[in-house]
């Protein structure tokens, strides 16, 4: 399969509710998605607002393996400025549908393909690649998308890009409207996924599947209302299921995940797919057990894969596989029937939902009779005091921290310091990586760390430990 992506997160992606990015932010996500080996990037619609028209010259400026694209209107002020920029593609887009026709621009068909004409011709006179963009084609009569199609070919389009504008695809339906279109174009087709029913990644497949050369994706599935196909999900699905060999590093997808959910503010849900903090967590017990012998009894792919590491959290679910292995972890042997005991505890307690390494080594300790407190736990854990730069962001750092996998509580507080996090990391490198990370984050202005040596925890079952 020859296919091709292209990121939008700096176009699309910043449409998406309460997000703007800055130039730096913008500069920083393509060099990553650069670094990743999307194929195309495209750097905005100069038209919206001064800010975004300087990131978009800011952003022709950084050099790419990525081909660069902006966003155009079908009108010569928006075509003439992406020549101006110096932009090697420009994205025309012109709504095409029966509602667009009537609603946004009160002409008929024939004026529509006169203007899609125009248009197109005069980015070619400006030595412009052109990928036309018929907006809600799924919604446009099939005869006059094809018509559409044709006049955008013959007036010199490089591209022609199908939109599911409001997502209301079925996997089917637009595999065989990919395949019509194809048929009678020789230009390559893109297609660009909205995810109103959860299916953006569904059919932006279908559409490869029937023919498509290259699919719109943002990094987070960012866009409007519910967005358009995940960069992850769609680079994973091509490159496991579909076997195609494209040099994408897959082992930056977190990074860049993390990126964006910091700089866009929006928040990843735990269970969402290969980024989330759940992806690769094992709960049931007789999944952690199978887990244990073979991973891949439970995974659909390796971790590994993207840079990650498999978890096994504790809780009332466990079995004795899973304990019997965190114990062996930090050295503590157990006869069976202590094994029993340990289970049994963990199990008495469904109100605690997850038993961290200290938790264990109470209960272990209270079972062996051993010495166990003393012994420092695999994790690091420490209290992050964070001083913001105004008392906008704290609503904004408080967000992003809660949902970090590291961390595990965010108080806000009053005083010299504005927001106290405690942390939770593999290593002690990983907590300085860890706070470097939150060190240069917007609006804070200082952090101060403190390590746990010792953990005292209150619940329902015992008073004091
Ligand atoms: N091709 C050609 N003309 C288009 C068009 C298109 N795809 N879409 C809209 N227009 C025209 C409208 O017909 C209207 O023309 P008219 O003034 O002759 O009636 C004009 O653009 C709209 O201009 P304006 O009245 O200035 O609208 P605005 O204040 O909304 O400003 C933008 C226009 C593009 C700067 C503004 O809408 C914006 O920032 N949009 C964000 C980008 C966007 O909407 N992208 C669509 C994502 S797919
Ligand atoms: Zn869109």
């Amino acid at each position: 399969m020859n296919v091709e992506l292209l990121d939008t997160t700096l176009r699309e992606g910043e449409q998406t509710p309460n997000v703007s990015f800055t130039l730096e932010q913008k500069l920083e996500i393509a060099r990553l998605l650069d670094e990743f080996g999307v194929e195309f990037i495209e750097l905005g619609h100069p038209a919206v607002s001064p800010d975004v028209h300087q990131a978009v010259e800011g952003l022709v400026r950084l050099e790419t393996r990525a081909q660069k694209l902006v966003h155009a209107r079908a009108l010569p002020a928006d075509i003439k400025e992406t020549a101006r920029l110096g932009v090697p593609w420009v994205g025309i887009f012109f709504g095409t549908s029966a509602l667009s026709l009537a609603h946004k621009f009160h002409i008929d068909r024939t004026e529509a393909l006169r203007r899609i004409r125009d248009a197109v011709c005069c980015a070619k006179d400006l030595d412009l690649k052109v990928r036309f963009t018929a907006e809600d084609a799924t919604r446009t009569e099939r005869d006059f998308l094809l018509e559409v199609a044709g006049v955008a070919q013959e007036a010199g389009a490089d591209r022609f890009s199908i939109p599911d504008t409001v997502g209301t695809m079925s996997p089917r339906v637009f595999g065989e409207l990919v395949h019509q279109v194809s048929a009678e174009l020789a230009i390559p087709l893109h297609v660009h996924c909205h995810n109103d029913y959860g299916l953006a990644a569904a059919n932006a497949l279908a559409g490869l599947e029937a023919g498509a050369r290259l699919a719109d994706v943002t990094i987070n599935g960012l866009g409007e209302r519910s967005g358009i196909t995940a960069l992850a999900e769609l680079a994973l699905a091509l490159k496991m299921l579909y076997q195609v060999e494209n040099p994408w590093k897959l082992e930056l997808l977190p990074r860049l995940s993390r990126l964006v959910e910091r700089t866009s503010g929006v928040l990843l849900s735990e269970n969402r797919p290969i980024v989330g903090l759940y992806a690769f967590t094992h709960k049931a017990g007789l999944h952690t057990r199978a887990v244990l012998q073979d991973p891949r009894t439970y995974e659909a792919f390796p971790p590994e894969l993207v840079r990650r590491q498999r978890q096994i959290t504790l809780s009332k679910y466990t079995g004795r596989a899973a304990v019997r292995a965190r114990l062996a972890e930090m050295g503590i042997e157990a006869q069976t029937d202590q094994l029993d005991q340990i289970v049994t505890e963990i199990k008495s307690r469904p109100q605690k939902r997850h038993f961290s390494d200290v938790d264990l080594l109470e209960i272990a300790d209270d079972v062996l009779g051993l010495e166990l407190r003393a012994r420092v736990p695999l994790q690091v854990e420490a209290i992050v005091h964070l001083a913001l730069s105004s008392a906008l962001y704290t609503t904004r750092v408080t967000r992003r921290l809660i949902g970090l996998a590291q961390v595990k509580e965010v108080y806000e507080i009053t005083g010299d310091e504005d927001v106290v996090a405690h942390v939770v990391a593999g290593s002690i490198a990983d907590l300085n990586d860890f706070i470097e990370e939150l060190r240069v984050s917007d609006g804070v202005e200082r952090t101060s760390t403190r390590l746990i040596l010792k953990g005292y925890a209150k619940d329902e079952s015992s008073n004091a430990v």
